[in-house]
């Protein structure tokens, strides 16, 4: 986010943004011919099963976050294979699991800050076994002490459990480790929320894979990610808590900017990924997606239009395997006081905060930023509801800081699902899922 953002922002201000028209709507579908319908995890877990069985080796880190008993072996950690969903049809089964589970589970990537700490409190408080998937255990277990502080000092009762762990999405052995470490557990949401910008700054930045950070942490990491942790969400779809029925969701934390034409995506180099050049030439080297030369500001957009372009095309997928699985996007606003800008110049920040939140009005708060995530895991209105995008809009007159949440469309580039289709393959061979 530059100057220039804040004076685009600033120029819309006044401009309640309309009520846009929904994405996709995926034809409903009954839970029962869901729930028969579940793609076939079997294989997936025996083989996690096999690794649990393996002899544990020292993983100290691991075994603070899950306990000894979990601990997987490194080896085996590494071995974890993903449910297959790929363009050729399913084998489908029927799932015969009868697990009872008194709460849902939520793993909420990047919860040690922002949205996604002041989400994961409010999900435990609303009785969510919450995963605190973050760069570090450290930064995981001080964040569950804060919530726990934060909940105490306002007589908050946390219903759900918090559970720290490391998952460094700049890392495809840490979010293997932590992906085999779950063991399958049913997993009711995903939310992939983590997210670096490094606007302002054009050093490259590299994953430990090598991958360029911005789009290699918010879409290369969560992808592999996901793709672990099918087998989880789907245990879920047959096991949900209480039998209410519910169906599993995949949530991602996006950004209006993903789209060019928007108020914060139309300033300075849009969002666009091109013929995904840049990846075509350089494989795991590449800077920028299109093969352009690199801009921060342009790779943190084009992270956020592949958050899009991979939730269409993971719904696409699991639709077509028969799974209820559930994937939509959001935007959560212009949200200041996160620690996202905190690789910018610390003045601009400053004046910008003050600017936006003070005078202009046109900024969410964290607590706006948390509320909208929390949503797109809870709200019953999305029960069952895929490929859709919500957007945090000004709206004035509407909401504690003048916003609206609600459906909204994505980029034009972000519904073409060849586009999709041609991230995926790339991003699959990127990770390791495929030669
Ligand atoms: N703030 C906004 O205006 C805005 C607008 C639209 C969308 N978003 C999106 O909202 C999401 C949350 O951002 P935020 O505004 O709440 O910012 P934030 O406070 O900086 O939160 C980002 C989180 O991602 C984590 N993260 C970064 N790199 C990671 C890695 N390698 N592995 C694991 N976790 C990592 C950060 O952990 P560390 O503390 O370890 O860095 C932090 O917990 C992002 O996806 C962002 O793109 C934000």
């Amino acid at each position: 986010m530059t100057s220039q953002h804040l004076h685009a922002r600033v120029a819309r201000a006044n401009a309640a943004r309309g009520l846009r028209a929904r994405v996709v709507a995926p034809a409903g579908r009954s839970i029962a011919t869901a729930r028969r319908s579940a793609i076939a995890v079997s294989a997936a877990r025996a083989e996690t099963d096999d690794a649990a069985s393996a002899p544990a080796s020292a993983s100290s880190r691991r075994d603070v976050v899950l306990g000894g008993a979990l601990a997987l072996a490194s080896s085996a950690l590494a071995a974890t294979t993903p449910v297959a969903i790929a363009d050729e049809a399913p084998t489908t089964t029927e799932t015969t699991t009868t697990t009872t589970r008194d709460r849902k589970s939520v793993v909420v990537t990047g919860s040690n800050s922002g949205i996604g700490l002041d989400g994961a409190a409010k999900l435990a408080a609303r009785g969510y076994d919450v995963t605190l998937a973050c760069r570090t255990l450290a930064k995981a277990q001080a964040a569950k002490a804060s919530i726990e502080a934060t909940a105490a000092a306002n007589g908050v009762v946390l219903t759900g459990s918090l559970t720290p762990a490391e998952c460094d999405l700049a890392s495809l052995d840490s979010i293997r480790a932590f992906a085999a470490s779950r063991r399958a557990a049913p997993l009711d949401a995903l939310v992939l929320n983590a997210g670096v910008e490094f606007s302002g700054d054009n050093t490259v930045r590299r994953t430990a894979d090598g991958f360029e950070i911005t789009v290699g942490v918010n879409h290369l990491g969560h992808f592999l990610l996901t793709n672990l942790l099918l087998p989880d969400l789907e245990a879920a779809a047959s096991a949900s808590p209480q039998s209410d029925g519910t169906t599993p969701r995949v949530v991602v934390t996006a950004s209006e900017v993903h789209d060019p034409a928007s108020p914060g995506g139309n300033v300075g180099l849009g969002a666009g990924l091109g013929d995904l050049r840049g990846l075509a030439e350089n494989g795991a080297a590449f800077e920028m997606l299109d093969g352009s030369p690199y801009d921060a500001d342009k790779a943190y957009k084009d992270s956020k239009l592949c958050n899009v372009l991979f939730a269409r095309e993971l719904q696409r997928r699991l639709r077509d395997a028969g799974s209820v699985v559930t994937v939509n996007t959001f935007g959560p606003g212009l949200i200041t006081r996160t620690g996202l800008f905190r690789a910018q110049n610390p003045l601009f920040v400053k004046v910008f905060d003050f600017a936006t939140n003070e005078i202009f009005h046109v900024a969410e708060t964290v607590d706006g930023g948390g509320d909208c995530l929390v949503r797109m895991v809870t709200d019953a209105e999305l029960e069952g509801v895929g490929d859709v995008y919500y957007n945090n809009g000004i709206a004035p007159g509407e909401g504690k800081t003048g916003h609206k949440f609600e459906r909204g469309d994505v980029s034009a580039e972000a519904m073409d699902g060849e586009k999709g289709k041609a991230l995926w393959a790339y991003s699959e061979r990127l990770v390791g899922l495929s030669a």
